[in-house]
């Protein structure tokens, strides 16, 4: 079984009632981070049931276009089920979308970066999707640990998906093209946002910081002088 199937079969099989513990860290934690503004058109790349939506709904308005994205044809017809209108829903895999380039201002994806075969291919997809100056935002509704101990324990196709250290995360997101990289390994928590460059801005390649919360020490990138942001 691949990853595709795999996640069609949760589809048929998940359970449906919102987790009330998941719920409160998209709410509580990772929200807060996103800075989604008015009217921008997100696209949500791995929506499966479309748990992000409608808060990506309340933070960009009743106007703007939001597009949720997936390759599991069943996951994206729960996802139409519970919230069919103001949603446009697309199915594909994150390193090959059928967009034009530059057609987003945020690009968003909640627990779904471990299971990218190709990460690299995915982030530069991604990125390409975006318009200038846009948002990725990859978040996680857990640690780094946490999410990679899960992932191993459902084994299966899923068995070597992980969250990778935040070095290799840096690294990805910078050959990718992104700029402004910041990366937030909390308790509960992994996040990671970045920016595409805009025309005429210094290069991509200058990080500005991990934050390990942890143990509170800077990765001495150089991309903060030293300090923690
Ligand atoms: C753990 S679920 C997370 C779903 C949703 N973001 C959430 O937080 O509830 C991962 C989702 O990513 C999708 N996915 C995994 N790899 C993908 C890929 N390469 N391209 C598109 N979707 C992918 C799966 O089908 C699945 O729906």
């Amino acid at each position: 079984m691949n990853r595709r199937q795999f996640f069609n079969q949760c589809a048929v099989h998940g359970d449906s009632r919102p987790d009330l513990q998941h719920s409160a860290l998209i709410k509580n934690f990772l929200l807060p981070l996103f800075k989604l503004k008015k009217n921008q058109s997100v696209l949500d790349v791995g929506t499966g049931t479309g748990t992000l939506l409608p808060y990506l709904r309340a933070m960009t308005g009743k106007r703007a276009s939001i597009v949720g994205l997936d390759f599991s044809p069943g996951m994206l017809e729960r996802a139409r089920e519970q919230y069919a209108r103001p949603f446009t829903f697309v199915c594909a895999p994150a390193h090959d979308m059928p967009f034009s380039t530059a057609s987003f201002d945020a690009v968003v994806s909640l627990d779904v970066f471990p299971h990218f075969q190709d990460k690299l291919a995915a982030l530069n997809e991604c990125r390409r999707v975006l318009k200038d100056g846009g948002k990725l935002i990859i978040a996680h509704t857990g640690s780094r640990g946490r999410i990679n101990a899960r992932l191993q324990k459902i084994g299966g196709p899923l068995a070597s998906d992980t969250i990778p250290s935040d070095d290799v995360m840096m690294n990805l997101l910078l050959k990718a093209g992104f700029s402004k990289v910041k990366i937030r390994a909390k308790k509960n928590i992994h996040y990671s946002e970045a920016f595409k460059p805009r025309a005429g801005e210094l290069p991509p390649g200058k990080p500005t910081a991990i934050r390990h919360v942890a143990c509170a020490q800077c990765c001495h990138c150089g991309g903060c002088a030293g300090r923690l942001l």
